[in-house]
């Protein structure tokens, strides 16, 4: 470990055989970049990819850690939002990384949100047949979810991830100090993600977030933060380990993105709902629909429902600035991005909290008049 940081990190360790990696956590950590990614690559080539509005913040810190540390970077970047997640920006990106003469052994560093993350690992995935990636989150939602498990790609005229490649890092680097930074908006986003893990499977770690929501986010309290993020971090290093490439198990860490993704496409990937969001309406949407299915309370939702407003995260359909989407919308972006074969769909439900399972038979009629009766009255 780095002799910089406060504290030696909380260190989560992702089993994938040759391809396990570490992540790291804990504050002033990205001071020791530089160190890390020599102790795991040698003294390669970095490459720094972030967006406009990360890079004025943490961008010196980087190049001076990796300068110290015998690595001279190159930096590209981005425009910040969703909207760089396309195919545009991605053609730019890899044609910069190849004329800046990356190698194989080189490496590619994702400094910022999930949507840095997604987008610079699908150009390390295809620049050279896959040069080195490491990811440095700054989102709380990229430090819990996005950052690990090696999902990597951009959004399609058609819906959202569409086109992408499973492509795991060398190494995550999540700082806590870079959530000081982060809007409270994108803070409460980030945290119906880390919601998810304790509606997933582990029902004691949604009490504690319950009790302890405030000091974790409204105060900032650095140790509850860090017991957050280990916490979903481990979880969700758990299911990779098990179902990297999404054959079965890691399905349930898409608890609530169907709706979510739908929502997010008929908003139109826009600031109206940023991904966080959708997540946690979508969450809420799953428990109330899994109840329509008589598989859980009503009591279940009503529960998510309360904790996720006490969080400030919108919770229902109607919370969504301007016109709401309609059934017929949300329907054909639902079918995008879950196929619908011989009239059913493969749907996260829940038994209740804690208690989620990936069903393959959801029929699609079950899904619409659901829709239908919830957003229709
Ligand atoms: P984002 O990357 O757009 O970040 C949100 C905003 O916060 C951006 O404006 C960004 O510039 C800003 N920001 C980030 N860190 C900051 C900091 N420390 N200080 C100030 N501003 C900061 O979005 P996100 O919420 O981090 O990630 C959402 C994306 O992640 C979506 O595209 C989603 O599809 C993807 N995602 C991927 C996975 C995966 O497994 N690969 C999982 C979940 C979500
Ligand atoms: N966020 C879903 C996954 O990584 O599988």
């Amino acid at each position: 470990m780095s002799e910089l940081a406060d504290t030696d990190p909380t260190q989560v360790r992702v089993e994938l055989g040759a391809r396990s990696y570490d992540i790291l956590i804990g504050s002033r950590l990205l001071d020791s970049l530089g160190a890390e990614i020599v102790a795991r690559y040698g003294k390669v080539r970095a490459g720094i990819v972030s967006d406009s509005t990360v890079a004025p913040l943490y961008r010196a810190r980087i190049e001076a850690s990796l300068t110290q540390a015998g690595i001279a970077p190159v930096f590209f970047e981005i425009a910040a939002g969703e909207s760089s997640k396309c195919l545009s920006v991605f053609e730019t990106l890899v044609e910069d990384v190849v004329g800046a003469r990356l190698e194989r052994g080189d490496v590619l560093i994702a400094l910022g949100g999930g949507v840095v993350g997604d987008l610079t690992g699908y150009v390390a995935a295809s620049v050279r047949r896959g040069i080195g990636f490491v990811q440095v989150p700054t989102s709380l939602l990229a430090q819990v979810d996005s950052s690990v498990g090696g999902k990597t790609g951009i959004n399609s005229s058609h819906g959202k991830n569409l086109i992408g490649a499973f492509y795991q890092p060398g190494l995550v680097l999540a700082d806590t100090d870079t959530l000081s930074t982060l809007s409270p908006r994108e803070l409460r986003a980030g945290y119906a993600e880390v919601a998810k893990y304790g509606l997933i499977d582990d029902p004691d770690f949604f009490v504690w977030l319950e009790q302890n929501h405030t000091a974790m986010l409204t105060q900032g309290d650095v140790s509850a933060r860090i017991h957050a993020i280990a916490r979903s971090c481990r979880a969700k290093a758990r299911i990779v380990s098990e179902d990297e490439q999404e054959h079965g198990k890691r399905a349930l860490l898409n608890l609530g993105h169907t709706f979510g993704h739908a929502l997010e496409g008929a908003t139109g990937y826009s600031d109206r709902l940023v991904h966080g969001e959708g997540v946690a309406i979508g969450m809420v949407l799953a428990h109330q629909f899994s109840a329509y299915m008589n598989l859980c309370s009503p009591d279940d939702g009503a529960r998510v429902k309360a904790h996720l407003q006490a969080v400030g995260l919108p919770t229902s359909v109607g919370d969504i600035a301007g016109d709401a989407p309609d059934t017929a919308t949300l329907l054909r972006f639902i079918g995008q991005d879950k196929k619908v074969q011989r009239g059913t769909l493969t749907f996260i439900l829940t038994r209740g909290i804690g208690e989620a399972f990936v069903s393959n038979d959801v029929p699609s009629s079950a899904v619409e008049d659901f829709l239908r009766q919830t957003l229709e009255g």
